[in-house]
């Protein structure tokens, strides 16, 4: 780990306007990452209470949270699904603001360690949560055929997903999938190349879900936020792919106590996707509560 910071922001100026801060006010961050939006919380004088699952992120964040004269800041290493819990620790019974930035940082996937990039070869982890005990090579080797093949379909909207779970299952009786180019490589053989994207990316995109229960802790944390926030306050959500986004926009249509405030995501320009090609995917909702 090192103390250069690598993650760019996505949608920052537009996140920040969504949250409207007010100074001496609370704003929760679930997804700390590496604290580019904390950064701009606390400079508006907004009170920060960051989370993040993973303990490297929040030693990576302290350490520049700190740098900031006068911030007032309180970290903690939780899982966002249990987002009441840590605002009982902090004694927050109400915020004026609360943000997920979902997925991974730059720093993530540039961890050679992690295994969650198909470019860089890594034991085939993806455990945003060290403490977690499933890695993605447990269910690569350990699934069936038909578990495979629903879990790529499903959630990584995989066309090829029967015939990468075939190739897995015909090579893993050879020897066990353990890094992150082997299976990258296996995808790669039995799936045509199309456009930009990498033949691995929606395979390593299901993987993770999985790993880490990313739509549970979606849909667990969605109406915690909603209880914690003051009327008016308001949740500003972004996410990267589309089974987050439809989770995040039926919420926001179902809950009464929220006013939808974009009926269509914002997402990033083209000069931002140039400069931060990771933003790409961005959607960004907020919503208001009553
Ligand atoms: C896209 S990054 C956030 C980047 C941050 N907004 C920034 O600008 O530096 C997402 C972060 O959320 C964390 N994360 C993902 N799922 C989480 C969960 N269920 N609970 C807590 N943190 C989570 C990841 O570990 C990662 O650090």
């Amino acid at each position: 780990m090192t103390d250069t910071i690598l993650h760019q922001p996505v949608l920052l100026q537009k996140t920040i306007n969504a949250l409207k801060i007010t100074p001496g006010e609370a704003y929760l961050d679930c997804t700390l990452g590496s604290a580019g939006h904390a950064v701009e919380i606390i400079k508006k004088g907004g009170k920060l209470f960051g989370l993040d699952v993973d303990p490297a992120a929040i030693k990576r964040a302290k350490a520049r949270l700190e740098k900031i004269p006068n911030a007032y800041f309180r970290l903690k290493t939780l899982n966002f699904s249990q987002l009441k819990l840590a605002a009982q620790s902090w004694k927050l019974t109400s915020v004026a603001g609360i943000l997920l930035d979902l997925g991974l940082s730059s720093e993530q996937l540039a961890d050679t360690a992690r295994g969650f990039s198909f470019m860089t070869a890594a034991p085939l982890d993806m455990r945003a949560d060290p403490n977690l005990t499933v890695t993605a090579a447990d269910l690569i080797n350990g699934l069936t055929k038909k578990e495979l093949n629903d879990l790529f379909k499903k959630l990584g909207q995989e066309q090829y997903s029967l015939a990468i779970a075939n190739g897995i299952v015909r090579t893993r009786r050879e020897k066990r999938i353990s890094s992150t180019l082997e299976l990258a490589q296996l995808v790669a053989r039995v799936k045509p190349r199309r456009g930009k994207l990498h033949p691995a990316t929606k395979v390593f995109q299901a993987l993770r879900i999985v790993v880490n229960d990313e739509l549970n802790n979606l849909k667990a944390v969605l109406p915690q936020a909603v209880d914690l926030l003051k009327p008016g306050g308001r949740l500003v959500v972004i996410s990267f792919h589309s089974l987050e986004d439809r989770i995040i926009k039926h919420f926001i249509k179902n809950n009464q106590s929220l006013t939808n405030l974009t009926k269509k995501p914002i997402q990033p320009t083209q000069s931002e996707i140039a400069n931060n090609p990771r933003a790409r995917s961005a959607k960004l909702r907020i919503a208001q509560k009553i």
